[in-house]
């Protein structure tokens, strides 16, 4: 038996990287999955590569009129929806005396403004269909600690965890499990562009961070997409129903809470 079967999920930024393999993942599981991201054309192309229960929505978590879209359109794709991944998120690197307030403003608005808001969005719609749901929060291990380069990129992941507790702890009297997963150091294209950035602010040759945070790992390499999904699954399935306000770390050993 698949563990979700016939559920209509929103997965937020999985036109590539982590979201696209929770997509896969649901897929797999029996769901309906809208691909919701801001590169419309990538949704598009990974919707047809997941195959006929996938399927593309445009979708900027900084604009509400797009939020609201974008539930719209799972409406109207499925009828309903069960599950929401808030994925989508934007990483910077500065030291904290160059910190921009654009760099600040574009972080807080897309990963956190984003979750809450998305999240708020699909917690009037589960409520209106009276049956419960699960939001799913990524959070990160920059969210457990500061980080001396990661000043502003950590606040916006510990915050995500403060709203999970409070939206947790909130809707759980509507049946609405919100829950969060804090990855370690996840291979991809996102991480080949924070190797690059360190490569700048450290002076290190392209690839070599990478190296060193993969050798730092408790398991002994970085995480891929795939280690991820085993729990992306759980927490939006009925096994996790009694599972309230969490973050779980499945980052290989690196943080202990
Ligand atoms: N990769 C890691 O090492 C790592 C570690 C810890 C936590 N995370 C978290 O996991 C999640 C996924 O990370 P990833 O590595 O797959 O990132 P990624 O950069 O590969 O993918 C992010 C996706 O979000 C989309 N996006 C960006 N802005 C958007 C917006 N305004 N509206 C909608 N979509 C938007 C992008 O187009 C992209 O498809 C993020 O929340 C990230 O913070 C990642």
């Amino acid at each position: 038996m698949k563990r979700l079967e016939g559920k209509s999920a929103l997965v937020t930024g999985s036109a590539r990287g982590i979201g696209r393999s929770f997509a896969q993942a649901y897929v797999n599981e029996g769901a309906t999955v809208a691909i919701a991201d801001i590169n419309l054309e990538r949704a598009r192309a990974t919707a047809a590569e997941l195959g006929p229960n996938a399927y593309a929505v445009k979708m900027d978590v900084t604009d509400q009129a797009s939020i609201d879209d974008a539930i719209a359109a799972v409406i109207s794709q499925t009828g309903k929806l069960d599950i929401l991944i808030n994925n989508a998120a934007l990483f910077d690197l500065a030291p904290i005396v160059d910190i921009t307030r654009d760099s600040f403003e574009r972080l807080f608005s897309i990963n956190v403004a984003g979750t809450l808001f998305t999240l708020q969005a699909a917690a009037r719609q589960m409520i209106r269909q009276g049956h419960g749901g699960k939001i799913i929060n990524m959070a990160s291990q920059a969210g457990r600690r500061g980080e001396a380069l990661v000043g502003v990129y950590c606040a916006t992941k510990a915050a995500v965890i403060s709203l999970t507790q409070s939206a947790g702890l909130d809707l759980i009297k509507h049946g609405i499990n919100v829950n969060a997963i804090a990855p370690g150091v996840v291979d991809g294209e996102h991480w080949d562009g924070v190797d690059a950035m360190f490569a700048q602010y450290e002076n290190r040759p392209l690839g070599e961070k990478k190296r060193l945070v993969g050798q730092e790992v408790p398991f002994g390499r970085m995480g891929t997409a795939d280690d991820l999904t085993g729990m992306a699954i759980f927490l939006a399935s009925s096994e996790s129903e009694y599972v309230v306000a969490q973050t779980y770390n499945v980052d290989g050993g690196n943080w202990m809470s």
